[in-house]
């Protein structure tokens, strides 16, 4: 196991939403596992005013997320509480920061954690500059006397222009290799098991071209709708919440070429070139190639669902999509001419996000009473969640007389490993800041080069009214145009069933 330097992790946003549901969970998981250093501190700062004490009753024992784990006894909750701290600041008066390096001065004297320090941007994006110019201000930027490294929350910029802008800002005052970008996708260990089936096994990669893959496909679809985020989420959008961040991460994932080193910078330099590679759409292409949608209005077993122009927050007229489906080229060696379709959705039947690789259709069909015609491709589905696993469909002989062949499914579930304990992303992804170990968080080149991507898309659907939002039904999957993308006899999305294993437009949910 790697070696855990003794340190404070100072969290801006303390008393916000992330904070309490991800944040403090996630190290008290690390705490619980005996992962924290000897010497450890939390410091939550914001601008509300708790004291120490109080700071602890509201993030550790009454944090119903918290209080949930089959960890929390009191002794443990007691001896966790007793790591964390709390400093009220003004966070936007760069003036000020020095209530805050005091604080840390005298914490790491009497905690001895060596002046060593994690900044986590769990703000408004707005403040992420203002706080890496008040930590400079203080000198909390430098690596004198021990490290300080930046976690930065998405979204990482508004659009291209302002990922760029927000690069440089914090370049002024933190080096790249200080800066951790997260996206806790890739925290996901089953995201991170897509690398391991790729390149430990030596049936797969053969195959993973253009030469034997006829189309790949990537869903992230959520059964629940935007809940409290309505104001943060009706200046966003699907585009930019789910597909610029968390669905290029998973492409690049399938795509990438292997590394010559499983370290941070090859594996980044492989990610890269992917994004470098995507063919960037003209604007008819994001006419015909690009589908957005909002939910409406309806009723799910029985239920009533509030449409998204009803949601708290949204406007009443909005157009921001709560759907995204795309249909894109990645223009390379491996890849050329492979569609990859990929789409996103809040409001739909069932919570799955899963990699749809589909094998090329056979050329020569030998059997004649052949019953799995209308499948005939051969199907690997990286199940990412829930019920993360490989599913693997293939023809197989029905028994009796002749050669019928019919689609069965061999289907491997990580929870059948079960004494293997998963850490949830974002434990994952902090003990790896904490370590130094930047190889699952995304290089600015990178967030930039996806932003190129996604830009167009962005001013397109911005600056022509012509390009429809279509509406659909709260708890379908979307909107039927979608469909259209998807070129070839027989040939549609995957629509996974409630066991996830089969698939079909009509299966029980
Ligand atoms: P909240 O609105 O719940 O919390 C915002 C936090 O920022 C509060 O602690 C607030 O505390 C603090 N803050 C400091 N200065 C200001 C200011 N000038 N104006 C407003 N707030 C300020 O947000 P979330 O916790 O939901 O999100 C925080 C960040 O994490 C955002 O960038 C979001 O995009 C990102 N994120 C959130 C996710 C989630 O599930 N919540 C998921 C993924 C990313 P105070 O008012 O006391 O200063
Ligand atoms: C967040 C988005 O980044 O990811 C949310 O802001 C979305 O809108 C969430 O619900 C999905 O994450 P997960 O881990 O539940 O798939």
């Amino acid at each position: 196991m790697k070696k855990t330097d003794n340190q404070v992790l100072v969290i801006f946003g303390a008393s916000g939403d992330l904070t309490e549901r991800k944040l403090i969970p996630s190290v008290y998981n690390l705490f619980c596992g005996g992962f924290l250093p000897e010497h450890y501190a939390v410091v939550g700062v914001s601008r509300s005013q708790f004291s120490d004490q109080e700071y602890r009753d509201k993030v550790v024992f009454n944090n119903e997320h918290l209080l949930a784990k089959e960890t929390a006894s009191e002794e443990n909750l007691k001896k966790f509480a007793d790591l964390v701290f709390y400093q009220s600041l003004d966070t936007k008066d760069v003036e000020k920061y020095s209530v805050l390096s005091d604080r840390l001065s005298q914490l790491d004297e009497e905690k001895e954690t060596n002046h060593n320090h994690i900044f986590y941007l769990a703000t408004p994006p707005s403040l992420y500059e203002v706080i890496a110019t008040g930590l400079e201000k203080v000198g909390l930027n430098k690596q004198e006397d021990g490290w300080s490294r930046l976690i930065v929350e998405k979204p990482f910029g508004y659009n291209l222009d302002s990922a760029k802008k927000l690069n440089q800002d914090l370049l002024c005052h933190f080096e790249e290799s200080q800066i951790y970008r997260i996206d806790h996708y890739l925290g996901k260990e089953t995201v991170q098991n897509m690398f391991v089936t790729r390149f430990a096994n030596s049936i797969f990669e053969p195959l993973w071209n253009r030469n034997y893959i006829h189309r790949v496909e990537i869903t992230a679809s959520e059964k629940v709708g935007v809940e409290k985020r309505g104001g943060y989420y009706d200046s966003s959008g699907a585009l930019r919440d789910m597909v610029q961040n968390h669905l290029l991460q998973l492409v690049a994932l399938v795509a990438m070429e292997p590394p010559v080193k499983p370290d941070a910078e090859s594996i980044r330099n492989e990610k890269l070139k992917v994004f470098q590679s995507l063919r960037p759409y003209s604007e008819d292409d994001i006419k015909t190639h690009v589908i957005r949608g909002q939910y409406m209005n309806s009723k799910v077993s029985g239920n009533r669902v509030t449409g998204y122009r009803d949601e708290p927050g949204v406007k009443e007229d909005s157009k921001t999509e709560t759907y995204v489906a795309m249909k894109f080229f990645i223009d390379n060696w491996r890849w050329a001419d492979v569609p990859f379709y990929i789409r996103t959705g809040k409001r739909m039947p069932t919570r799955v996000t899963e990699v749809v690789i589909h094998f090329r259709p056979r050329h020569h069909h030998l059997f004649a009473n052949d019953k799995s015609l209308a499948n005939q491709q051969n199907v690997l589905v990286l199940r990412i969640q829930p019920n993360e696993g490989i599913l693997l469909k293939f023809d197989m002989k029905i028994p009796g007389a002749g050669f019928n062949t019919e689609q069965v499914n061999m289907d491997f579930h990580y929870d059948d490993l079960t004494d293997v304990y998963v850490p949830d992303a974002y434990e994952r992804l902090i003990l790896d800041c904490m370590q130094g170990d930047a190889t699952l968080y995304a290089r600015g080149d990178s967030t930039e080069a996806a932003w190129e991507f996604i830009d167009p898309i962005l001013k397109a659907w911005e600056n022509n009214e012509e390009i429809p939002v279509y509406g659909y039904p709260a708890g379908t999957w979307g909107p039927e145009h979608a469909d259209d993308l998807i070129e070839g006899k027989n040939m549609m999305w995957r629509y996974p069933c409630s066991n996830l294993t089969d698939d079909g437009n009509y299966c029980e949910l």
